[in-house]
């Protein structure tokens, strides 16, 4: 049984994040999707709400089991006995990060841990969470982008935001 784990920031998740959650769990046994919960970042959404975001966009899929993690990823994956790290590819401009975290992580775990590459779907290879953010802190239109309940958080963040700025004033 091969237990894969897909970490990120999934600050939100975009229909991209989940077109590749869909996709490894058909390729592997039991997916693990795991939010990175990094206390340096100021993300939009903190680590509880991206796992809520992830939880109720993937309860159809019966094998992904959505968590979080802090510190280094090997750590976690090492602590959950996984061997195999999934990352989403959608261009060239992503592969010279990507083969350095794969690399990095395969020297950190001794060269028990590989990362399988997923080339994103062609429909969702200009998605990005900032990207998305950015067109709705002005706004814009993210409904093709992200799954209607999390254009809606996305909206009422922004809300909430302008808000407290201008109660600030
Ligand atoms: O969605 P992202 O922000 O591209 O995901 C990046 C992520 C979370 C996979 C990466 O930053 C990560 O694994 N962070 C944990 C710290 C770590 O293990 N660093 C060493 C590998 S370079």
């Amino acid at each position: 049984m091969i237990t894969a784990v897909y970490p990120g920031s999934f600050d939100p998740a975009t229909y991209g994040h989940l077109d590749i959650i869909k996709r490894a769990s058909i390729s592997f046994d039991r997916v693990i999707v795991g939010v990175l919960h990094n206390s340096a970042k100021s993300p939009l959404f903190s680590v509880e709400e991206r796992v809520k975001i992830l939880k109720e966009a993937t309860k159809d899929l019966p094998n992904v089991q959505i968590d979080s993690f802090s510190g280094l990823l090997v750590d976690y994956a090492r602590e959950k006995d996984l061997h195999v790290i999934v990352r989403g590819l959608r261009a060239i401009t992503d592969f010279e990060y990507e083969l350095q975290m794969a690399q990095t992580n395969r020297m950190l775990s001794h060269g028990k841990i590989d990362t399988v590459f997923l080339t994103t779907s062609l429909e969702y290879a200009y998605l990005s969470s900032s990207a998305i953010k950015q067109i709705a802190s002005f706004d814009g239109d993210i409904t093709p982008c992200v799954p209607d309940f999390v254009a809606d958080l996305i909206y009422d963040k922004y809300r909430q935001k302008k808000l407290s700025e201008n109660s600030d004033v």
